[in-house]
């Protein structure tokens, strides 16, 4: 049992007590009533009055199981943080235009979007709450939130004050904000601060002036949907100063390294009011073909920096606190200026955060928890740790049955498909009650006659990879390393051609298959329209464009999944080029527990696990396990199926730990 010296006798002498008879958080800040929510006072915040230091972290609740919500919440106030914070994606709330989905969508992530829920459960927790609705989220999350229907407009110009979009930003707004506004503190509630769209000053041309009638439209549909604040921006100060805020809403900051100078320029931009590190990263993320597994900050500067922020009197959002996974295809990228120009997230989004992917405390936890004990003079009650879930390493499950290309294409539906005699991005075809098609693979087939020195040209660049296959059979190779990515079949380069050899001389059906790999989360205008599939150019054979194609979207979507039939037996069947689907059942005799999926003898592709998409994998990695939370397994026989789109391993094996090929 800890002792606490608490603050709020009479007197203000000092006494000593146990936690358990502190006031709760909400006991603290609510003592009378409520008559103010969270405002600025000078260089202080206040809340309902009183003075109030925030300490919170970040958790997305579209990155963790629900049924983990409030474990994972529990455990961030066990470390003595007053509040949580968590971006909101406006492409899983309207994932086709006009069709909202706040939990009872019945589509894939439908189980993960109950915001109202997740905003509740924090307030239970003792929590209070500061939600990111954005539109734009950035956040390595596929296309920084927004929804890729907006493409279909494709002169559209997203995070501006463009009527095309922010038509589309009001719809929505005007569906989601009323769902939270009556859970302000103010209300009764938590939500103590909203922030106005996402570090806006680094978007656009560096030092262009910003569109600050966007950000003015974005805040009055908050307040015109009864949100009533406060509201904040955030941006790197340092580099971008207030060109990414809005006079009267309170700058905050972003950043994980040289806290002085951050927090200098920040008091510079406002010196007559609270500092605030809206997200001090305490790690970093993976892309896919890094040289190494990525943590951002050591040990030590994680509590430097956070010494540092503390003894500023700033307030401060730990980003992530806990980072979680981005299911499905849900993965984010990051744009570089120079080759190979994008770098697409992994599945994992650890983040090396304080509270591990799976739920578990680490040595960061433990230094968040000292420091803001040390700092914070409001002493509330807090409760005990949760237990950290135990881990298994199921039994390795062959895979027996599969279905191979020309199968999958024909169990797609006829309402996914389209002809057209040339080729178009995904986001073109007229599926999806004109939404088109957002995640996962496309695929362009038509008949083509070859000499005995053919070479076929794809004009533009491929968006982003792409696999050839001649009567079926798969043409390109596996990537076996960045070098390979200026080549034929990845996005780096345009106009790339594939040689063919003098034996296909003939007719033959061709397949050009399509990975959107993620869409970029950040960066500057021309990252922010992004059109997935071929559709920069003609694709050429000799120099004569190819016309009429038969486009299939292969977009995996669960309810297709779990729908499948007609497996063929893996027994006397060669299974040497993909693209295939496998299945294989994994027997659990106890209540089941959190595992990885062992995907490092697999190739390429996509794991759904009980018809859920739990994400990519690449041999690669640097992570080459993947997250199985355990509500999504049960007692019995659970299907796991794998999208394999180069070389089938006959068997997944599991483990209790996170896998990585390079450290
Ligand atoms: C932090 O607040 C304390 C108490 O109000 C004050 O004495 C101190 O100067 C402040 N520190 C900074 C860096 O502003
Ligand atoms: C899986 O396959 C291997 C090799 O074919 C075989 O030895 C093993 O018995 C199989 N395991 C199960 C559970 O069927
Ligand atoms: C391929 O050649 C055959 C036979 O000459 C011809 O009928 C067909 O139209 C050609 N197809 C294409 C796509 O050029
Ligand atoms: C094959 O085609 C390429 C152009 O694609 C040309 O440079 C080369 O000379 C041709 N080779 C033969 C043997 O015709
Ligand atoms: C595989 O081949 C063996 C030997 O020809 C045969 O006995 C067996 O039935 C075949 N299995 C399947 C599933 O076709
Ligand atoms: C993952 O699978 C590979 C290949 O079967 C194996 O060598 C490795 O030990 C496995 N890793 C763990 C942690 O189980």
């Amino acid at each position: 049992m800890k002792f606490y010296w608490t603050i709020f006798c009479a007197l203000c002498v000092p006494a000593v007590g146990f936690g358990d008879n502190l006031p709760t958080l909400y006991e603290h800040y609510t003592d009378g009533g409520i008559s103010s929510g969270l405002e600025t006072v000078g260089v202080e915040f206040k809340l309902n009055g009183k003075d109030i230091t925030l300490y919170g972290g970040a958790i997305h609740y579209f990155r963790v199981h629900p049924k983990y919500w409030r474990d994972r919440l529990r455990k961030a106030r066990a470390a003595g943080l007053n509040f949580v914070e968590t971006y909101i994606p406006w492409n899983l709330h309207e994932p086709e235009e006009g069709m909202f989905d706040f939990g009872d969508g019945n589509r894939d992530m439908s189980i993960f979007l109950n915001v109202r829920q997740f905003i509740q459960l924090a307030q239970e927790e003792d929590l209070l709450v500061i939600i990111r609705p954005g539109p734009y989220i950035c956040s390595e999350w596929e296309f920084g939130g927004l929804p890729s229907w907006l493409l279909a407009s494709p002169d559209i110009k997203v995070r501006t004050s463009d009527p095309k979009f922010t038509s589309r930003v009001k719809s929505y707004f005007d569906q989601l904000i009323p769902l939270l506004s009556d859970l302000q503190f103010i209300l009764g509630g938590s939500i103590i601060a909203i922030q106005v769209e996402n570090e806006y000053g680094n978007f656009g041309e560096q030092n262009t002036p910003k569109d600050k009638k966007y950000l003015e439209f974005v805040k009055q549909s908050y307040i015109e949907n009864g949100l009533i604040g406060l509201f904040v921006t955030c941006d790197t100060p340092a580099f971008v100063g207030d060109t990414g805020s809005l006079p009267e809403v309170l700058q905050t900051a972003t950043f994980n390294k040289n806290p002085e100078k951050q927090l200098e320029a920040l008091k510079k931009l406002q010196p007559d009011r609270p500092l605030m590190v809206m997200e001090y990263w305490s790690g970093w993320y993976d892309h896919w073909l890094d040289d190494s597994h990525q943590t951002g900050l050591t040990l030590k500067e994680f509590e430097d920096n956070l010494e540092v922020i503390l003894n500023y009197n700033s307030s401060v959002n730990i980003y992530m606190l806990h980072g979680g996974t981005s299911f499905g295809f849900m993965n984010g990228a990051d744009p570089l200026s120079s080759s190979p120009f994008y770098q697409f997230d992994a599945t994992s989004y650890d983040y090396d955060a304080p509270i591990s992917e799976a739920g578990d405390y680490n040595e960061k936890y433990a230094i968040l928890e000292k420091t803001v004990a040390k700092y914070n003079p409001v002493k509330t009650r807090l409760p005990d740790k949760p237990e950290e879930s135990k881990k298994f390493a199921y039994p390795s499950v062959n895979m027996t049955e599969f279905l191979n290309f020309e199968d999958i294409l024909a169990k797609i539906d006829a309402n996914n498909k389209v002809k057209s005699s040339d080729v178009m991005s995904m986001e073109l075809l007229n599926i999806n009650q004109g939404s088109g098609q957002s995640y996962g693979y496309i695929n362009y087939q038509t008949k083509i006659n070859l000499t005995k020195n053919s070479s076929l040209t794809i004009k533009g660049h491929v968006r982003d990879t792409v696999m050839l296959l001649l009567d079926g059979v798969q043409r390109t190779k596996i990537i076996t390393g960045p070098s390979d990515l200026t080549g034929f079949g990845y996005w780096v380069s345009s106009d790339t051609e594939f040689h063919f050899d003098e034996a296909d001389a003939g007719s033959h059906t061709l397949d050009l298959l399509v990975e959107n790999w993620g869409r970029c989360n950040y960066g500057y205008p021309e990252n922010f329209l992004q059109q997935k599939g071929l559709w920069e150019g003609p694709v050429s054979i000799d120099s004569v464009d190819v016309k009429d194609w038969d486009i299939t979207a292969i977009e995996l979507k669960s309810d297709w999944i779990k729908r499948l039939n007609g497996w063929r037996s893996v027994e006397n069947s060669s299974l040497e080029t993909g693209p295939f689907l496998l299945k294989g059942e994994l027997e659990i005799s106890d209540e089941p527990g959190d595992t990885w999926i062992n995907m490092s003898q697999w190739g390429k592709g996509v794991v759904f696990i009980n018809g859920f998409n739990i994400g990519r994998y690449l041999y690669l990695g640097p992570p080459v396990s993947l997250f199985i939370p355990a509500p999504i397994l049960q007692k019995g026989t659970n299907k796991i199926i794998v999208f394999e789109q180069y070389h089938p391993a006959s068997a997944v094996s599991f483990s209790d730990k996170p896998i990585f090929v390079k450290q």
